[in-house]
């Protein structure tokens, strides 16, 4: 079968691969159907994930039908059509039990698929601990509706709901690419009095202008004064930092008001610096990390109701065969590109 894959530092290739097949008694074979490229790939590529592995298949945003399941697997059957999650993870150590699957201690628990074990930008893949690594799609919800449930859409969702939104609040929302545009909609089921959203790239801010009218659209320039003067407390309530530079982290706490949440969600290249003396007494609360991607039930029976919607993200497809030029213009951010969708088997 066809699977794209890490050679090495700043190349992936489609090679051919066997195709998988079950090792445990948790795993399921899936048949990709649909797979998309997130930022973390082209990490990947970039060599600054130290934990891939060269030859891994990489991929770990998907949908599928299942193919085979082990004798232990009883959440998915045979046929069935699901959502692939980005993080496999037991369910039951410490920190499953809490929620806190990115932690998970199992030894394929946390992000592994498409970066210590085979993913799904390939026409099949093995899934470990499948009894809570996927999710079956509910009918009438179609394969680009579930796209983004397993990782981008896990990723707002879990940001949302950690920033403890209260309704009538004021949120702001540095960076409106893929996961920025996941969080806005995933924070807007709070209820919160207004958003607003923070993007240097006119063409992104003009994105968020046409599919989400109400959201107020501004450029990093002037952010500061603009939150203070549309919030009622001299700041953002909640803050979501998801461009990921030293600007934006600054930003971030800069915006926001005395007691605020700030939520990071985005990953640094660069350690960044917390000037504890200049937020003395804003008594900020940051809270960190990758998503605890455990709410895929939830997050599909929501898009099967009509409360999120992230269709329109999925800018371009291409076939697996053309998985190259995926690759080019997601990474080169050509033709306004948001999300490429790209499709693996029929
Ligand atoms: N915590 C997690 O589990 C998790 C999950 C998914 C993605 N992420 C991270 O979230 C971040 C965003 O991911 P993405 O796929 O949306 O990437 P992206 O690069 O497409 O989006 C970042 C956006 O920030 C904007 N930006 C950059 N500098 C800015 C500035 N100074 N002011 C305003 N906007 C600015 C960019 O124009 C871009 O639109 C990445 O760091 C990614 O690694 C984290
Ligand atoms: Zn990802
Ligand atoms: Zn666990």
């Amino acid at each position: 079968m066809l699977a794209y894959t890490y050679l090495e530092k700043g190349r992936f290739a489609l090679i051919n691969k066997e195709k998988p097949a079950l090792l445990d008694a948790e795993d399921a074979i899936v048949r990709v159907t649909l797979a998309s490229i997130c930022t973390s790939d082209l990490h990947i590529k970039h060599g600054s994930v130290p934990r891939a592995r060269p030859g891994v298949t990489v991929g770990h945003e998907l949908v599928g039908v299942v193919e085979s399941v082990g004798p232990a697997v009883h959440a998915v059957r045979p046929g069935e059509r699901v959502a692939v999650n980005v993080e496999t993870f037991c369910g039951k150590c410490y920190f499953c039990k809490h929620g806190y699957v990115n932690n998970c201690s199992h030894p394929e628990g946390g992000w592994a698929l498409g970066c210590r074990i085979d993913g799904g930008q390939a026409e099949y893949v093995r899934v470990p601990l499948a009894n809570q690594g996927l999710t079956p799609i509910p009918q009438g919800v179609s394969d680009e509706q579930a796209l983004f449930v397993g990782d981008l859409l896990a990723t707002g969702y879990w940001a949302a709901r950690i920033a403890q939104i209260e309704r009538g609040e004021t949120v702001l929302i540095i960076g409106a690419g893929p996961t920025g545009l996941c969080t806005l909609q995933c924070a807007r089921l709070h209820a919160p009095g207004r958003i607003i959203v923070c993007e240097k790239d006119a063409a992104r801010r003009a994105f968020v202008e046409a599919h989400y009218p109400g959201v107020l659209t501004v450029p990093p320039e002037g952010l500061a004064e603009f939150v203070r003067d549309h919030s009622e407390h001299g700041g953002a309530d909640r803050v979501f930092e998801v461009a990921g530079t030293e600007e934006t982290f600054r930003l971030a706490w800069a915006c926001a008001r005395p007691n605020a949440v700030v939520v990071i969600v985005a990953m640094y290249d660069e350690p960044q610096v917390l000037p504890l003396p200049s937020m003395y007494g804003k008594n900020l609360v940051f809270k960190t990390g990758g998503v605890d991607g455990c709410d895929c039930a939830a997050i599909l029976r929501l898009i099967a109701e009509g409360k999120l919607d992230a269709t329109p993200l999925i800018t371009h497809t291409y076939p697996l065969r053309d998985i190259d030029a995926a690759y080019e213009l997601f990474e080169g951010r050509r033709d306004g590109v948001v999300k490429v969708a790209v499709r693996c088997s029929d």
